[in-house]
């Protein structure tokens, strides 16, 4: 009998030290201690006390005992044991690389048009511009009459346009309508001074080349006062081609025409030759050109609301992309608009 008990004994260590799993474990304990629906086999090695002889009863009661707290103490053991091996097997399968480098996260960005025309208002806004918006889609006496340009004026003729089947309106040539809808609406009847940007898409219709899309912005300047000159003019632009390019903020004026300013410059900004940035951007003589301007024209003055004998003011046409071209480098504008990531990752 007592053998018996040896055996069982022996049986369940060997078969307890090879158990790795809880699985396993909980399996052993079921077979040794029984579960709620089968008896165990320490139980059943109980029930041979009663077949002992009296004698030798209370060494098999004695031994049975000692097998059991045995088992019991040699599965708490295995049980602490299979736990840890149990975690460490999770985590390594779960173990993290810190040494990893992480994977770049994809980020929208704004397009480089918008972030050239943000740079372009935030110096205006620090020379006291605010931004004033105008609609891209106009009448043809917003866009051309009351900026001097009545029907059939040759001048005309500088701007291809895009007409729409309803007579009189027009997809917008420039951003000049604009200079007479902010003298309107914030000039109060000419008895206030304006000082205002008007940034934009403008259309034309024109053959699409790497140096002129059918659309592009242009940001429109006007400031309207009682004592502005042409030299207000000139420290305007010298100062926003200072802040813009760096350089020391000269500037020329070549004369030219435009039917709403008098006198009309185009403007270049001297950047300089020394650094290889500048003479790259002014291919090597120094200037940039940035923007058509002038004195408002009297009659557009009174147009706005302004009378031409006791106010005056200067107003200016710049192409933004041009300007974003020669900063960058970017020789085609349909880069522009053509959506390619290629290029819109780089800004
Ligand atoms: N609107 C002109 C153009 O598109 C540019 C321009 C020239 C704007 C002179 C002005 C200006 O405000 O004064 O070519």
């Amino acid at each position: 009998m007592l053998d018996q008990l040896n055996t069982l004994e022996q049986e369940a260590l060997a078969q307890l030290s090879a158990i790795t799993t809880n699985d396993d474990l909980v399996a052993w304990q079921g077979k040794y201690y029984g579960t709620k629906r089968s008896k165990g086999a320490l139980d059943e090695a109980m029930t041979l006390l009663g077949k002992v002889s009296k004698e030798d009863r209370p060494a098999f009661g004695k031994r049975a005992n000692e097998v059991k707290q045995g088992l019991t103490a040699a599965y708490e053991v295995k049980k602490g044991e299979v736990s840890r091996l149990e975690l460490e097997a999770k985590m390594r399968a779960g173990a993290i690389d810190v040494t990893l480098p992480g994977r770049p996260v994809q980020r929208g960005r704004l397009h480089p048009s918008t972030q050239n025309l943000r740079n372009i208002a935030k110096i205006f806004a620090q020379m006291g511009f605010e931004v004033y918006r105008s609609p891209d889609v106009e009448t043809d006496e917003m866009n051309f009459e009351l900026l001097n340009m009545p029907p059939e004026h040759p001048a005309r003729d500088m701007w291809d346009t895009f007409y729409t089947n309803t007579p009189g309106v027009i997809l917008r040539t420039h951003t000049s309508p604009g200079q007479i809808r902010s003298m309107r609406e914030l000039g109060g009847n000419g008895t206030k001074p304006i000082r205002v940007i008007l940034p934009g898409m403008c259309y034309r219709y024109e053959q699409v080349t790497a140096r002129s899309e059918m659309q592009f912005n242009q940001v429109e300047g006007i400031a309207i006062g009682r004592n502005i000159t042409l030299a207000d003019l000139k420290g305007v632009m010298g100062e926003f081609g200072r802040r813009m390019f760096g350089g020391d903020g000269q500037i020329r004026f070549r004369g030219s025409y435009f039917p709403f300013t008098e006198p009309s410059v185009e403007v270049d900004v001297y950047l300089g030759t020394a650094t290889p940035q500048a003479r790259m951007l002014t291919k090597g003589t120094g200037w940039l050109e940035i923007s058509g301007a002038g004195m408002v024209h009297p009659t557009v003055l009174e147009n706005g609301g302004y009378d031409p004998r006791e106010w005056s003011g200067f107003a200016f046409g710049m192409g933004p992309e041009r300007v974003a071209m020669r900063l960058h480098n970017i020789n085609d504008i349909r880069n522009f608009w053509a959506n390619d990531l290629r290029f819109l990752e780089q800004f």
